[in-house]
């Protein structure tokens, strides 16, 4: 069940403020870091790149990389911040990303992921090591290449694999477009589950319609969601009901709760980070998609000139401009 519910690892967007945001309305989803390269983490400021609060277990570090003792130094870390999981992106299909050899290109090298993936294990064998994979890269449509993939990585004691249900089409395509051109393929990771069933398989792309996830959680261990979650984040309440069966009681029950605790983290981070309160309101954007005035709510949290302000009084002045627009938006 860890990986019942995810919340899928975006760049810019899943940094630790917006995980503190998801797990304030979702105790029981897993969440994701933004990929950090064994470079960055390696030569750069750790504690920037790692630091969490503990309120977000349980929380996966993604790594990006392809150089085995390299891997294996960034897990040996991982562990000692106390992260619950170490995944390996190989589903990434930027040019940057290409050019170091890691992301979506290694697909195609699925006994040098398997050799990555012994590598962390080795150094962190009390830790699940993961991989975030595609269905194939550029024109590929065999299922062969897929259930190869998996196999062989598998061989390394890999056991759980987190699948965006499309290919990575790296000749020249965008990130963005990656993440919306190559048609979705669902019921090539249902067959994966059915060809590797005492593995776990996380089925990534295109969820947030309800009705569809709970049809897709029939045939697959659980779902990642991305781009719904980050717009809509609210309905990580009604996904997490669907996912678990239940609902879990949580001290949070109303979007006003949600703003409210935003609103004392917020004064914790600048006390003892000096972080602008505007760094961390850009994720919460959509916490009030649908409510009557929720366009005049998001102008107030996003006002650069209010900057100087008390959080508390930010949230006052957007929960008075809400009253003032009777528009859902
Ligand atoms: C802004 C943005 C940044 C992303 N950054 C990463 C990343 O760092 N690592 C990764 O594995 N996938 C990344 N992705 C891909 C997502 O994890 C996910 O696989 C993709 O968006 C498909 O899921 P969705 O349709 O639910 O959004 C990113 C996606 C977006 C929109």
């Amino acid at each position: 069940m860890a990986w019942r519910l995810c919340v899928a690892p975006m760049m810019d967007w899943t940094d630790r403020h917006c995980r503190y945001f998801h797990r304030l309305i979702a105790p029981r989803t897993r969440l994701y870091t933004e990929m950090i390269t064994t470079g960055a983490l390696l030569h750069g400021d750790m504690a920037r790149h790692l630091d969490f609060d503990a309120a977000e277990h349980p929380l996966a570090l993604q790594l990006g990389g392809s150089e085995p003792s390299e891997l294996a130094r960034c897990a040996a870390l991982a562990q000692r911040w106390g992260y619950d999981e170490i995944n390996l992106n190989c589903g990434c299909p930027s040019p940057r990303v290409q050019r170091g050899a890691f992301g979506a290109c290694l697909m195609a090298e699925p006994a040098l992921v398997r050799g990555c993936v012994a590598a962390m294990r080795d150094a962190v064998p009390s830790l699940p090591v993961t991989v975030k994979h595609r269905i194939g890269i550029d024109r590929v449509e065999d299922y062969g290449f897929v259930s190869d993939f998996v196999g062989t990585v598998g061989e390394a004691g890999c056991s759980v694999f987190i699948v965006h249900a499309r290919n990575a089409w790296l000749d020249g395509l965008s990130p963005k477009r990656n993440r919306e051109v190559p048609p979705l393929r669902p019921d090539t990771v249902a067959r994966l589950k059915r060809d590797f069933p005492d593995r776990t398989f996380v089925l990534n792309g295109g969820l947030g319609d309800s009705g569809q996830l709970e049809r897709e959680l029939q045939r697959v261990d659980g779902a990642m969601l991305g781009r719904a979650a980050y717009h809509d984040p609210w309905r990580l309440r009604e996904w997490e009901a669907l996912a678990f069966g239940t609902p879990e009681p949580t001290g949070v029950v109303t979007r006003d709760d949600v703003e409210a605790a935003m609103v004392r983290y917020m004064e914790r981070q600048a006390g003892t980070l000096g972080t602008p309160w505007l760094a961390v309101a850009r994720h919460m954007m959509g916490l009030r998609l649908g409510e009557a005035g929720a366009r005049r709510w998001r102008q107030v949290w996003s006002d650069h000139r209010l900057r100087g302000l008390a959080p508390v009084e930010v949230m006052q002045r957007a929960r008075a401009a809400m009253v003032g627009d009777p528009q859902p938006a």
